[in-house]
């Protein structure tokens, strides 16, 4: 018989409540995140964008836009996965209801206030952690909530083993609490301003492990942990290899902690920190493509559903993007190969393919999944779209990092470039600046592609969700979960 896989016992024994205003929140703060990460893109295309208002300004948005789709689109997905999973996998209800809401509406209050304080111009300078002491305060409260939370679940938990997927979150869930604490101290000097407690290349370092082991412990511990549950789940596989899950795990955390001065190469950073970055980041290499192969063989048996079935098209486009940027990263962690990409595009490029590839895609894929069980609907309200979509955002993704690529190679070349009589062959910057407009152009045409995609998923679950959903009943629904 086909169900949608919520039964009435799993109604009252976990709570789904907290699941479901996490999605909507995931949904919500996509398209707002997305929206002004166009906007940024075409301030950078067409200056008047900025609107001549000094809260519209670039300077303003883009911490806007990096802290509304990490933080808000990437953390309301990644608790709403976590909850989701882990009441299922340790047979249990969270440990305190209450605990599950001040943490939801704690994490919005927070969102709201980087909405308005950040376009106000009020801000601590530093990237990933832009937000004012208040804020921070604010944040560690919510996250030992969580903590709290998180922690209690397993204490309660009515089965011993503790799958990996647990693991990766529990790193998320201290790692992310040292890096905040420790990236964040500072002493106030009013109500909105503040001195940082470290002084020069010391808050340079640790402002850098912070920013690094955000990617690390944000956008892709807590994300892998989910591709642990969902992927096997949806794919109806078991993991390829849970040997090689669990040394992924372990390889993973212990190298990523120690790679953050790739962001500080040729500074004055003493030479063997910086060597020392450069080769934990290469070796990173080997249990990031241990996690991405065992992502992919995971499916072994299910690749004939690939090509009709939309949810796991967008977790092997997630999976194989992760591949991308873990070579990728490494690469530009070497020496000679950061001095032509850091300050040029190319990095953006970089961010962009995890960012968009990895983090947005498996974020789609699960919530095409998760939305219609959720709610009890037997099909999405669109089956359709989620297809539309899918080429939408992969044809997005490749524009938007191909265009990233030659602008950050054009300008890397010609800033170094020398004439026969050894002067710099391109002595205006702005000149080089020109060439890149129609790169820029290229990019903003990527994200409208992409974002489209984000707001056809926002109508069509929210027209499941108010349960228009007709007949037909996808592959990956359509089985016992
Ligand atoms: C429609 C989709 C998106 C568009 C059009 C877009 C556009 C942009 C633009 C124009 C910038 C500034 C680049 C610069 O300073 O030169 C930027 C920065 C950034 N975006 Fe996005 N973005 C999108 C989605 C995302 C998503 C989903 C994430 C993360 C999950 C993300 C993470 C970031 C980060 C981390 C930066 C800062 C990069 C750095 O400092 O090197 N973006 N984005
Ligand atoms: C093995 C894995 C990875 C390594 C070794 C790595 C390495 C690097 C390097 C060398 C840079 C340029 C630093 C600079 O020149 O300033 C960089 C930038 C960046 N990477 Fe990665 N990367 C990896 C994976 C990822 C993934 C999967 C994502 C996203 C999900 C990501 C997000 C970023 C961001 C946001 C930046 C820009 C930071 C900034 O300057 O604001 N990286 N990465």
């Amino acid at each position: 018989m086909q169900h949608t896989g919520v039964s009435a016992a799993d109604e009252t024994r976990y709570d789904d409540a907290v699941v479901k205003l996490f999605t909507i929140a995931t949904i919500t703060w996509a398209v707002v995140g997305m929206l002004v990460g166009v906007w940024i893109a075409l301030e950078i295309a067409w200056w008047p964008a900025n609107l001549g208002l000094p809260w519209t300004t670039f300077g303003r948005l883009r911490p806007l836009h990096t802290n509304a789709v990490i933080f808000a689109f990437g953390g309301n997905i990644c608790f709403a996965g976590i909850y989701y999973s882990m009441q299922r996998l340790l047979k249990t209800r969270m440990f305190h209801d209450t605990l599950s809401r001040l943490h939801f509406w704690g994490w919005q209050l927070i969102i709201v206030c980087a909405a308005i304080t950040l376009p106000l111009g009020l801000t601590q300078s530093k990237e990933y952690a832009e937000l004012i002491w208040p804020i921070d305060l604010l944040i560690t409260v919510v996250w030992v909530i969580f903590a709290i939370n998180f922690f209690g679940t397993i204490a309660i938990r009515k089965v011993q083993h503790l799958y990996v997927a647990i693991w990766f979150y529990m790193s998320f869930v201290i790692t992310i609490a040292v890096l905040h604490i420790v990236n964040s101290l500072a002493v106030p000097a009013s109500f909105t301003r503040s001195y940082p407690i470290y002084a020069g290349m010391t808050d340079a370092l640790v402002q850098w492990w912070y920013g690094h082991n955000a990617v690390g412990f944000f956008l892709t511990t807590p994300f892998l942990g989910m591709m642990y549950y969902f992927l096997p789940r949806i794919a109806e596989r078991p993991v390829y290899s849970y040997r090689l899950s669990i040394v992924h795990f372990w390889a993973l955390v212990f190298l990523y902690i120690w790679a953050g001065p790739h962001h500080l190469l040729y500074s004055s950073l003493p030479e063997w920190a910086q060597t020392l970055g450069m080769v934990f980041s290469i070796v990173l290499i080997a249990p990031s493509w241990g996690g991405m192969l065992n992502g992919l063989l995971t499916l072994r048996g299910a690749w004939d559903r690939v090509r009709t079935d939309p949810i796991l098209k967008f977790l092997v486009v997630a999976v194989s993007f992760y591949g991308m940027s873990t070579f990728e990263g490494p690469m530009m962690s070497i020496r000679a190969v950061n001095s032509l990409s850091h300050f040029t595009n190319w990095t953006i490029g970089h961010v962009h393919s995890g960012a968009l590839g990895w983090n947005g895609m498996i974020t789609f894929g699960i919530l095409y999944w998760l939305v219609p069980k959720l709610w009890k609907r037997k099909e999405l309200a669109h089956p359709g779209w989620a297809t539309t979509h899918f080429w939408l955002a992969t044809t997005g993704i490749v524009l938007y990092t191909v265009s990233m690529w030659a602008a950050g190679l054009t300008e890397g070349l010609e800033w170094r470039a020398y004439d026969d009589a050894g002067q710099l062959k391109y002595p205006n910057f702005v000149d080089i600046v020109h060439q890149l407009a129609p790169f820029y152009w290229l990019r903003l045409t990527g994200g409208l592609m992409y974002l489209t995609g984000v707001i056809m998923m926002a109508v069509n679950l929210t027209q499941t969700i108010n349960g228009s959903a007709p007949a037909r009943l996808p592959a990956t629904l359509a089985t016992t979960s």
